[in-house]
């Protein structure tokens, strides 16, 4: 089947003293969305940007900002990353409490609102909140840092999903070690969005961007 996975380049791996150049690149490379990873150093043991970072450089490009929070609490950031320009928001179902009410206030400014689970969350997480969400996003590391190894247990976990899922316009998309080699996997099991960061900024250039988001696509699509 002619598959189409939207490929989302993480800017975690980009250099950050030239990010607006490199987001730049990575749409010119064939980017579909701009995946952009909020760490607080609580919730995950890293700290990368805020809102204000992400504001920078929304006029580089039109594309969609998908933005993944890493960050407990979260309900009280959730305007400023809306008024930042991000249009997907994603809160991780571990970071707080209150999953349903982080994902009414998404809703309520205007944005696709997103749930994020960890490698040892069950699924079970989300049955009640489907109705609210846009989007899945799987955790196929353990979050915090660029360049790990891919969990392959997730793969299950996203069959789960995708079932629970029916005929919901909900996206599926994974994070964490995707490469030409473990995309088909993710794909095959129903993921639709491939997050990626190391795997598309290794050489530094656009001209290799472009290779390395090619070779994604093409492995993801040929399994999905
Ligand atoms: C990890 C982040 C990921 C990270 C992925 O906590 O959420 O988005 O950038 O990096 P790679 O693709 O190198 O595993
Ligand atoms: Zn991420």
């Amino acid at each position: 089947m002619a598959a189409s996975t939207i490929i989302a380049p993480s800017v975690l791996s980009a250099d950050f003293s030239k990010l607006g150049d490199e987001v730049e690149a990575i749409v010119a490379a064939g980017a579909d969305w701009i995946h952009l990873d909020v760490m607080d150093g609580h919730f995950v043991p890293n700290i990368t940007f805020g809102p204000s970072v992400i504001k920078s450089i929304r006029n580089r490009t039109d594309k969609v900002f998908d933005c993944h929070l890493m960050i407990a609490p979260t309900d009280a950031y959730l305007a400023a990353f809306a008024d930042a320009g991000c249009d997907i928001i994603t809160v991780h179902a571990e970071a707080g409490p209150h999953l349903d009410r982080s994902l009414q206030a998404i809703k309520d400014l205007g944005k696709k609102a997103g749930v994020s689970l960890n490698p040892s969350t069950p699924e079970n997480v989300i049955e009640y909140v489907l109705d609210r969400l846009d989007l899945v996003l799987l955790m196929s590391v353990n979050p915090g840092f660029g360049g790990q190894v891919f969990i392959g247990s997730v793969v299950e976990k996203i069959r789960k999903i995708k079932a629970m899922i029916g005929d919901r316009p909900i996206d599926i998309e994974m994070d964490g070690g995707i490469t030409p080699e473990t995309a088909p996997l993710v794909t095959a099991a129903g993921a639709n969005v491939l997050v990626a960061g190391s795997a598309v900024f290794k050489d530094g250039n656009q001209e290799a961007y472009a290779g390395n988001i090619a070779a994604i696509r093409t492995a993801a699509d040929n399994a999905a």
